[in-house]
């Protein structure tokens, strides 16, 4: 699970199916937080949708075990880094801080 850094995000899914689940936060944390899941959807060729904070915690992946998912999203400003969430136990989840950069390489 991640967040945005606080940036809103549009997506959208150009080839494929994605499936995203929203998370509630129950309790901040700077280490550690708790969560909920707040609903689970599958998005498929052509749909859009918004992750706007607070939020704006959630997992995406690939529906598909054996099809291609392309999907494009568009940020509020550049992202630089986020919040990793890793489940502990129950609804408690270890917060870590993650740095984004841009592959200038391909
Ligand atoms: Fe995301």
């Amino acid at each position: 699970m991640h967040d945005h850094a606080g940036l809103w995000c549009v997506e959208g899914v150009w080839e494929g199916q994605l499936e995203i689940t929203q998370y509630e936060c129950l309790e901040g944390g700077e280490d550690c937080c708790r969560f909920r899941p707040a609903g689970t959807i599958n998005a498929g060729t052509g749909s859009a949708g918004s992750l706007i904070p607070p939020h704006e915690y959630h997992t995406i992946r690939n529906a598909s075990d054996d099809a291609i998912a392309i999907s494009l999203h568009i940020y509020q400003a550049p992202i630089t880094c986020c919040s990793i969430f890793e489940r502990l136990e129950g609804d408690r989840y270890r917060r870590s801080a993650r740095e984004l950069s841009i592959d200038n390489d391909a």
